[in-house]
C-alpha cells in the first residue's frame, strides 16, 4: 500500500522508514529513495533488492539535515513514541512543502496520527482509503513548528529504569516491555540452575535481563544478540552498567554466530498471533540455538503455555524436557546429550 503512494519527480529525494509491520516484498527499488529500519534482516532484505542507501539504526534521522528532503514515508507501528518520533524527525528533515505519508490498517490508529500531526506540520491531514481498506494519510509541511511535536517520550534517550528494589536497568522505549521485567523471562530464571563458568548466549536479548541473570549465575562470558537497533544499544550500556564480559552483536536469529560456541542459551522467544508464524519463528529459533551449542550444551526456553515449541524444538534436538509449568508459562530444556 506505501509503495503505490510514493511518487518522486527527478531532483526529489526521499526517505522510507522501515519496522516489522512493513511488508517489504512490495517494495520496489528506487534510487531516490534512502531506507532507515530499526530492524537488522530488513537492512540485508531491502539491500539485497537493490536498494542502494540503506541505515539500519535505532531510527537515528541526525544523518539528515534539516529541510533536505522531498519526502518521507512510514508504515505506523504499534509503538506510540517510535511512532512520534518519526513523525517529529520527518518534520525537521522535510523540506517547505514536503510530504509526510503515513499507511496502515483499520485500528493502527492512522487517522488519529495524521491529526496530531496536522498541527505540526500547520496543514489538514488528507486521508483515503484504498478498496482494500488501508489507511494512507499525506501531510504537506507549512512553516516551522513551535510547539506541536508529538510526545515521544524523549525516544532517543537512553536511561534508568528501576525494575525492583534491587535492579536499575538502562532502557528506552522502542524495546519490547522496555520498562518492565517480562514475566516470562523471570519465571524462566527462577528455574536455572548455576552457570559457573560457562558461555551464555541470550538469543533476543532486548534490553538484556537475561544476560545481567547469567552473570548473577555465575556466566564466564555472555554473548548478546537482537535484530532490534534499539535493544542493541540499551543492553551495550547494560554490559557497561553490570560489568559484563562479553559482546553484543545484532543478528538475524543468531544466525551469524559459527557453529558449537556456547555452553548455555537462554531465549525468550518472539511469538505472533498466528500458528504459521509462531511455527516457523520456532523452527528458526530452533535451528539456530542447535548450531549455536556445543554438543553437550544446553537451551532454556520460555514460551506461553500454549506455544507448541516442543515441536519444532524436536527437529533439532535429541531431548526436550519441560522443566516448569505455571499454566501461564512453561520452561523447556532443549539438549542432545
Ligand atoms: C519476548 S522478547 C524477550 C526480550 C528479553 N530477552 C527479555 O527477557 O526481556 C523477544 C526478543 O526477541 C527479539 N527478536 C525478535 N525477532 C528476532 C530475530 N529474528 N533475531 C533476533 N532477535 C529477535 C525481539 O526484538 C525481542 O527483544
Amino acid at each position: 500500500m506505501l509503495s503505490r503512494a510514493i511518487t518522486l519527480e527527478n531532483g526529489q529525494k526521499g526517505l522510507l522508514v522501515v519496522d516489522e509491520n512493513t511488508r517489504i516484498r512490495d517494495l520496489k527499488p528506487q534510487k531516490l529513495i534512502s531506507v532507515l529500519t530499526n530492524r537488522y534482516e530488513l537492512e540485508r532484505s531491502i539491500r539485497h533488492k537493490g536498494f542502494e542507501d540503506v541505515r539500519f539504526s535505532d531510527f537515528d534521522f541526525n544523518p539528515f539535515p534539516d529541510s533536505s528532503l522531498d519526502l518521507v514515508a512510514h508504515r505506523v507501528g504499534k509503538d506510540k513514541s517510535a511512532t512520534h518520533h518519526i513523525i517529529n524527525q520527518a518534520f525537521r528533515i522535510l523540506k517547505p512543502g514536503g510530504r509526510l505519508i503515513l499507511a496502515g490498517v483499520r485500528k493502527e490508529g492512522t487517522k488519529t496520527y495524521g491529526e496530531k500531526a496536522s498541527a505540526l506540520f500547520a496543514c489538514s491531514a488528507e486521508s483515503q482509503t484504498t478498496s482494500l481498506g488501508a489507511r494512507i494519510v499525506i501531510l504537506q509541511k507549512n512553516g516551522e513548528a513551535k510547539e506541536n511535536f508529538l510526545n515521544d517520550k524523549d525516544y532517543s534517550l537512553i536511561r534508568n529504569i528501576e525494575l525492583n528494589e534491587e535492579l536499575v536497568v538502562s532502557s528506552k522505549p522502542g524495546i519490547f516491555g522496555w520498562e518492565k521485567i517480562d514475566q516470562g523471562s523471570k519465571f524462566l530464571v527462577e528455574n536455572l540452575p548455576s552457570f559457573e563458568g560457562k558461555t551464555v548466549i541470550d538469543l533476543g536479548c532486548g534490553y538484556g535481563y537475561l544476560s545481567i541473570q547469567a552473570k548473577r549465575l555465575g556466566a564466564n562470558k555472555v554473548l548478546a544478540t537482537d535484530n532490534n537497533a534499539a535493544a542493541i544499544d540499551c543492553c551495550i550500556a547494560n554490559f557497561e552498567k553490570f560489568e559484563i564480559e562479553g559482546s553484543v552483536e545484532a543478528s538475524n536469529a543468531a544466525k551469524h554466530w559459527d557453529k558449537e560456541i556456547a555452553d548455555i542459551v537462554l531465549c525468550n522467544p518472539p511469538f505472533h498471533k498466528g500458528t504459521k508464524q509462531s511455527s516457523s519463528a520456532a523452527d528458526v529459533f530452533s535451528r539456530s540455538m542447535r548450531k549455536i551449542l556445543k554438543k553437550d550444551g544446553a537451551a532454556y526456553v520460555v514460551v506461553n503455555a500454549f506455544v507448541p515449541f516442543e515441536k519444532a524444538a524436536k527437529e533439532h534436538f535429541d531431548y526436550v524436557e519441560v522443566l516448569a509449568n505455571n499454566k501461564q508459562f512453561k520452561v523447556l530444556k532443549l539438549s542432545s546429550t
